[in-house]
C-alpha cells in the first residue's frame, strides 16, 4: 500500500486557524485583568459579530454547545413531561438538556442518506404533548427546513447548528429558520475556543429568557433584579470570547476551502463502486464539518467497518457508523438512568404509566444510514495532494476488499 497519510488534524495547530489575531485579543484580556464576561468587552463584541454574520438580532454566548442546546430549551419554558422530538444520531450534549429540563425525548427516524430528520418522519412523531423539536444539521448538511417547519406547525423548532455554521437551505443560512439556533465552538468545530457555544434568536422574549438562564436567572442591569427562575451559570469567559472574536473573520474562508476540497474529493471518488460521497443538498449548501461516505455493504465486502479499518491502518482516522448506535440504545435512555433511581422524567414528570422504550422497528432509515456511514475527518488545511492521497487510499482499499471478497 501507499505511504501513510500525515493529515492536518483539528487537535493541533496545523489543523486550526488560530494565530496572531487571537493572541493579540487574548493579551488585551489578560492585561485588563478582567476575565469574566459580566460587564466584559470581548463576549458582547463576539455576540454582536456572530449575530450579524448570521443575520439574527439576539445572541447569548455560552460555555459549550451543550449549554447552548440546554439554554435554547430552557428559553422555551417547557413543563415537566412535555415531549421534545429529536434526532437519535447526534451528540449527547444535545440530548442531556432535554432530560435536565424534565422533558421526554421522542426520537424521530432519519433519512438514511443524510441521517437527518425529514418532514414526514417528524410529523409521525408529533403528539398533543409535543412542545419542541430539535433538528440537527449533521456533518454540515442542511436539513430540509421548509418541510420540517411545515410538519412542526406552531411547535417551536430549535436548530442545532453545532456542525453546520454557514450551511444554507434554499438560499437562507441554517439557524435562521427555527425559533432558536444553537452552535458549538468546541475544539473540533469549524471555529473554536476550545469549548464554547452560542444561542441565536430573533425573538426578544426568548433572548431575555436565554440570557437569564445562562446567568443563574439574574437579570443584570435591570431594575429590581431577582433570581427569576431555576437556572445555571453557563457564561462564556472573556478569554473564550477573545479567541472567538479572532476566529469569526476566518469562518467564511474555512467553509469555502472545505467546500472546494469536498468538490475535488467528490470528483476523485467518481467510479469507486459501492462508495458514494456525502449527499450534496438538493437546494442548499453543505459546510462539511466531516466528509461522510455512504458505503454499500452489498458491493464492498465488510462494508463501512472493513473499509474504515484499512483507512485507519493507513493513517486516515475514519469512523465507521459515526456514533455507532441510535441514542435510544445508550444506557442512559435504555435503562432510564437519570436522577438517582427515579427514572425521571419518564416516571413522575406527568401522570400515567411510563411510556414504553423506542421500538427499533420504527427506525429503519436510522439503522440503514448508520450501517453505511463512514465518517472521514475534514479540514480547510488539506492540500490538493492530501485530498488526492485520501481518494486514492479509499479507491485502493475498496479494490482490496473486492478482490478479497472474490477469493
Ligand atoms: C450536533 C451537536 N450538538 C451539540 C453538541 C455539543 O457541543 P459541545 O461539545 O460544545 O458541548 C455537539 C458537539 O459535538 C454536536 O455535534
Amino acid at each position: 500500500m501507499r505511504r501513510p497519510l500525515n493529515l492536518p488534524s483539528d487537535r493541533e495547530a496545523q489543523g486550526r486557524t488560530l494565530g496572531e489575531e487571537e493572541l493579540a485579543l487574548l493579551e488585551e484580556v489578560i492585561r485588563s485583568g478582567k476575565l469574566n464576561a459580566t460587564g466584559g468587552v470581548m463576549v458582547p463584541r463576539f455576540e454582536e459579530e456572530f449575530a450579524r454574520l448570521q443575520g439574527l438580532p439576539h445572541a447569548v454566548a455560552l460555555s459549550s454547545g451543550s449549554a447552548a442546546v440546554h439554554t435554547a430549551l430552557a428559553a422555551l419554558d417547557l413543563e415537566p413531561g412535555d415531549e421534545v422530538v429529536t434526532s437519535p444520531v447526534t451528540d449527547m450534549g444535545a440530548l442531556a438538556p432535554i432530560l435536565w429540563q424534565g422533558a421526554l425525548p421522542v426520537f424521530c427516524d432519519l433519512d438514511p442518506d443524510t441521517l437527518e430528520m425529514t418532514g414526514p418522519a417528524l410529523k409521525a412523531r408529533i403528539t398533543p404533548r409535543t412542545r419542541a423539536v430539535v433538528v440537527t444539521h449533521l456533518f454540515g448538511h442542511p436539513c430540509p427546513m421548509d418541510e420540517i417547519l411545515e410538519a412542526a406547525g406552531s411547535i417551536p423548532v430549535v436548530e442545532d447548528c453545532a456542525q453546520a455554521p454557514l450551511a444554507s437551505w434554499k438560499g437562507r443560512l441554517v439557524g435562521t429558520f427555527g425559533k432558536l439556533a444553537a452552535y458549538s465552538f468546541q475544539q473540533g468545530k469549524h471555529i473554536t475556543c476550545g469549548e464554547g457555544g452560542i444561542v441565536l434568536t430573533s425573538d426578544p422574549h426568548l433572548a431575555r429568557r436565554a440570557r437569564l438562564f445562562a446567568n443563574k436567572g439574574w437579570p443584570y442591569g435591570e431594575p429590581s433584579p431577582d433570581h427569576e427562575f431555576l437556572a445555571m451559570n453557563f457564561r462564556m469567559t472573556e478569554l473564550q470570547g477573545a479567541v472567538l472574536l479572532g476566529q469569526i473573520p476566518k469562518l467564511e474562508e474555512v467553509v469555502r476551502l472545505r467546500r472546494e476540497r469536498a468538490r475535488l474529493m467528490d470528483e476523485l471518488l467518481q467510479g469507486v463502486t459501492g462508495v458514494r460521497p456525502p449527499l450534496r443538498p438538493k437546494e442548499g449548501e453543505h459546510s462539511y464539518w466531516k466528509y461522510t461516505l455512504r458505503v454499500d455493504p452489498e458491493v464492498v465486502p465488510g462494508g463501512a467497518g472493513a473499509l474504515g479499518r484499512i483507512l485507519k491502518e493507513n493513517g486516515l482516522p475514519a469512523a465507521p457508523h459515526y456514533v455507532g448506535k441510535p441514542a435510544f440504545e445508550l444506557r442512559v435512555f435504555r435503562e432510564r438512568r437519570t436522577l438517582g433511581r427515579s427514572r425521571w422524567p419518564w416516571k413522575g414528570a406527568r401522570p400515567g404509566p411510563e411510556p414504553p422504550p423506542e421500538d427499533p422497528k420504527d427506525f429503519p432509515g436510522t439503522y440503514q444510514g448508520l450501517k453505511r456511514a463512514l465518517v472521514l475527518p475534514w479540514n480547510e488545511r488539506y492540500t490538493t495532494r492530501d485530498v488526492e492521497d485520501m481518494a486514492a487510499l479509499v479507491r485502493e482499499a475498496v479494490e482490496r476488499l473486492e478482490a478479497a471478497g472474490k477469493e
